[in-house]
């Protein structure tokens, strides 16, 4: 079976800079890797512990992200920062999958996109925080901030900016490695 990465983005706004940008990722995998995004946050139900741990309660939207989690043998997330934090949509996913463990030991990526000069970075580093604390591995140079994003992320989603594109290449690298 071919390695599976799946992108995760922090924005359910369809015009999304983060969403484009992590198209675009994807379409940079190296040969043999394949590379699919969870798309349904927004099904999420808000998480309550109270239905987290009995199978026979599990909602189907929860029980399709954490299956999606599992099989993936590397997560890439793409998030903007919301007030200077983590969209309460993304945070929500992964409150569901603290407990159930879909994210020990799996390797992972944190990018932020922002127009503002920072690229999220408080954000980016808030969810490093958490997913560390999920015991998820983020190697070095796995994590990026991306500022003045809505001029490095082209309408189409293509990124030519030469210091951008030489960080993600990077980071799919550093992410790959162990395949
Ligand atoms: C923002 N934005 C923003 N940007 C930032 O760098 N730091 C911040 O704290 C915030 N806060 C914030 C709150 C809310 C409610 C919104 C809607 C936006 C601006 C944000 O970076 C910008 O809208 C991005 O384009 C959002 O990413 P997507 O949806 O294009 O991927």
């Amino acid at each position: 079976r071919l390695p599976v990465v799946l992108g995760i983005s922090g924005s359910l706004r369809k015009q999304s800079t983060n969403t484009r940008l992590l198209s675009f990722i994807g379409g940079m995998m190296p040969e043999g890797v394949v590379f699919h995004m969870h798309d349904d946050l927004a099904a999420l139900p808000h998480f309550n512990p109270d239905f987290d741990h009995d199978p026979a309660q599990e909602d189907e939207a929860v029980h399709i992200w954490r299956a999606q989690l599992k099989a993936a043998d590397a997560i890439m997330i793409c998030t903007p920062e919301y007030a200077r934090g983590v969209p309460g949509s993304l945070k929500n996913a992964l409150d569901w999958v603290v407990s159930s463990g879909e994210f020990v030991g799996k390797p992972t990526a944190v990018i932020s996109a922002s127009p503002h000069p920072d690229g999220g970075a408080i954000a980016l580093h808030s969810l490093t925080l958490t997913l560390t604390m999920m015991s998820a591995v983020i190697p070095d140079e796995a994590t990026v901030s991306i500022p003045f994003a809505s001029k490095i992320v082209g309408a189409d989603g293509l990124v030519t900016d030469a210091g951008t594109l030489s960080s993600l290449k990077n980071l799919i690298q550093v992410l790959t490695r162990a395949f």
